[in-house]
């Protein structure tokens, strides 16, 4: 499974292949730090600043979380659930079997990166270029998610664990208003990391031959 042994020309390469390898989903995380603050901040910045969009729209909105602020997110999200598990929407036994304990590990971490995309930004350009413009929103959210990859690797390259969760459109007026973020600001993922304590589980791979194909070798 794209063993054969090749040579690169820029070791870089090996290394950035390594490291699109070692990715994985950690979900056992403890609230401690192998790097700086600046040093996180560094790699969440350069993700928003070089990361491409389409047209170079620059549509992703950034929010890094760190240590008391980031419990405030999973302090959010397990408040929302508790609300609907009152209303009667969730069965207050897997709330608290499941769902409860899964957000406290996210809890348990040492940040979050909140990754949202700025649909309104995008409303010159649909204008400009009409026929595009149903194109638009899904290029953004394509641009989002590559810096949620690469800010994910990063991450993972300098030691931490991380996890890609989905709690819209659950918490997003809480978190708005919790950060005083715009409005026009829409929440899509939360990559939550910390210093793993655990492996992440055995991952099961399609075979390569029907996922890709090549021709003029
Ligand atoms: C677009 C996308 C959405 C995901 N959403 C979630 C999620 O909401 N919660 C979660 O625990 N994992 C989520 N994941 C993680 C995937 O389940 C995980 O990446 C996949 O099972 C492969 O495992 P690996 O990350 O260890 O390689 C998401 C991953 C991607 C790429």
């Amino acid at each position: 499974m794209g063993s054969t042994a090749v040579e690169f020309k820029n070791t870089a390469t090996s290394t950035l292949l390594e490291l699109v390898k070692n990715r994985r989903t950690y979900y056992g995380l403890k609230g401690e730090s192998p790097i700086s603050d600046d040093a996180i901040e560094r790699i969440v910045q350069d993700s928003v600043l070089h990361v491409p969009s389409s047209f170079n729209t620059q549509t992703s909105r950034v929010v890094l979380l760190l240590k008391e602020e980031h419990q405030k997110v999973w302090d959010i999200a397990i408040k929302a659930i508790e609300g609907l598990v009152a209303a009667g929407h969730v069965p207050k036994e897997s709330f608290e079997t499941s769902t409860k304990p899964k957000l406290e590990s996210f809890r348990a971490a040492y940040g979050t990166v909140l990754f949202f995309v700025d649909y309104e930004a995008l409303a010159p350009i649909k204008e400009k270029f009409a026929i595009y413009a149903d194109k638009f929103d899904p290029f953004a959210l394509e641009s989002n998610a590559m810096s949620q990859y690469f800010v994910w690797l990063a991450l993972e390259s300098e030691g931490f664990g991380a996890n890609l969760q989905h709690y819209s459109p659950l918490v997003d007026e809480e978190i708005a208003k919790t950060w005083g973020l715009p409005a026009s600001w829409k929440l899509d993922a939360q990559l939550v990391f910390g210093t793993p304590t655990s492996e992440p589980g055995e991952k099961q791979f399609a075979p390569i031959e029907d996922r890709f194909k090549v021709f003029g070798k």
